[in-house]
């Protein structure tokens, strides 16, 4: 990508979305066979009933690619017209190169800058608000904007505490300069480091390098502080969803939906509460996909847009929170026709997406030994692409506790 600065004001529409899911399913009965836990306590304590997982074959780049190419097609450029790539992942194929690279390979890119974008959970909106601010300065065109996670094989599956929460997919946006207004109105972002041992991968960077000791020690699994985070989530989320309301000149009840982060239904009934709003106004799914971190809200944006739940003219909020601690959220003024999504879904099945491998180097069987026997039963083919799970109810109507 060269870089060009010509200071006009241009605004960046949502002009591309897309979403693509595992096909294997994990539900809570499953889990009960791992661990000791049932599907009652789960659905009461988090509104989560089943979870996808990748399968052996694919990877965080490789699903990021098949939401990415939906995105573009929806979008209706050529992956070439792509200037920037930008993904949110808390669990990259490699350490280096960039997942962000393998896509723009996979995706049949020629010319962007790609890179990786960390902010856990947080990261698509922090994503988002990147290319949001490389469209408005004029810097870029068209910038993809990708959240992508692999997480079942950071996860473990002897900790009942986290591996009921997490599962796996991928979704993406692509954002377009325009001269009318519309797309991003208002925007905040918060990082607070206090947090930052609250969820938290221990082993494999620099302060603990991969070694036996700490395989042994379990240390390579995501660990978790459940209370405090849920403390933090529902402190921010709806402070930040009001402080990006705010900053567009807006106030909750111009919202016609938001798009929070989907880790926990409680948390998103505590976002309605603190804005006062009532629970139709919160796009929920995550008693389909469970907590996909990066993903969440790309998939959950995709969903919402393609089954009519957002028109054209209407105030979106994304917003999200993570490890980091971080938030962020973004109210967007939606311009794009929302019967594009379907026709872009469709029109890239995950085979026709190849991500390239190494030479002479073959990775160890990734799917973990206690999710050998989900993975070898068959998995439900042919998804209908606007009805991911068949015979689901279309959105959570759950009874929950405080
Ligand atoms: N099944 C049955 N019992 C369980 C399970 C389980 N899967 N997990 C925990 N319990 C038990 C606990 O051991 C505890 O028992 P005890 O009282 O005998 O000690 C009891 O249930 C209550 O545990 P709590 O942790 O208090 O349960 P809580 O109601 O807080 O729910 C949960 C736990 C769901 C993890 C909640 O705290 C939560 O959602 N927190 C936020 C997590 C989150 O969103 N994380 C994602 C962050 S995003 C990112 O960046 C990765």
């Amino acid at each position: 990508m060269s870089v060009r600065s010509d200071r006009a004001q241009r605004y960046a529409h949502v002009t591309g979305w897309g979403r693509y899911a595992p096909a294997q399913v994990l539900t809570n009965r499953d889990l009960e066979r791992m661990v000791d836990t049932d599907d009652e306590w789960i659905v009461q304590r988090t509104g989560i009933r089943e979870r996808r997982v990748a399968a052996a074959h694919e990877t965080t780049a490789s699903m990021a690619s098949v939401a990415a190419l939906r995105a573009i097609r929806t979008a209706g450029i050529e992956p070439d017209d792509i200037d920037m790539i930008l993904l949110a992942t808390l669990t990259p194929d490699y350490w280096m190169p960039s997942t962000a690279a393998l896509v723009k390979e996979a995706i049949g890119n020629t010319r962007a800058a790609a890179m990786d974008v960390a902010a856990a959970c947080s990261g698509f909106v922090y994503a988002y608000a990147t290319a949001q601010a490389y469209v408005t300065s004029g810097m870029a065109r068209h910038v993809l904007v990708i959240g992508a996670e692999l997480l079942t094989r950071f996860l473990d599956y002897s900790d009942r505490s986290t591996c009921i929460l997490f599962g796996d997919g991928a979704g993406a946006v692509v954002l377009s300069a325009a001269d009318e207004p519309g797309g991003g109105l208002g925007l905040e972002l918060t990082t607070e480091p206090q947090g930052a041992y609250m969820i938290w991968l221990p082993a494999g960077g620099a302060k603990s390098p991969p070694s036996a000791e700490t395989i042994t020690r379990g240390e390579h699994y995501i660990r978790m502080e459940g209370r405090e985070t849920y403390r933090f989530a529902t402190r921010t989320l709806a402070t930040t969803a009001l402080a990006a309301i705010e900053d567009a000149g807006l106030s909750p009840s111009d919202i016609d939906l938001f798009i929070p982060h989907q880790a926990n239904i409680r948390i998103i009934e505590a976002v309605a509460k603190g804005l006062d709003l009532p629970m139709d106004r919160m796009y929920v799914n995550l008693d389909r996909y469970g907590n996909t971190s990066a993903a969440s809200v790309p998939i959950a944006l995709a969903e919402a847009v393609n089954e009519g739940r957002v028109k054209v003219g209407d105030h979106v909020v994304i917003v999200a929170f993570g490890a980091g601690f971080t938030s962020g959220a973004v109210t967007i003024q939606w311009t794009a026709d929302p019967a594009r999504g379907i026709a872009g879904d469709a029109a890239v099945k995950p085979d026709d997406v190849q991500v390239r491998l190494p030479v002479d180097w073959d990775s160890v069987d990734p799917i973990p030994a206690a999710l050998a026997e989900v993975m070898a039963r068959p998995g439900p083919v042919d998804v209908p692409l606007d009805d991911v799970v068949p015979g689901e109810p279309e959105h959570a109507h759950l009874e929950v506790s405080e």
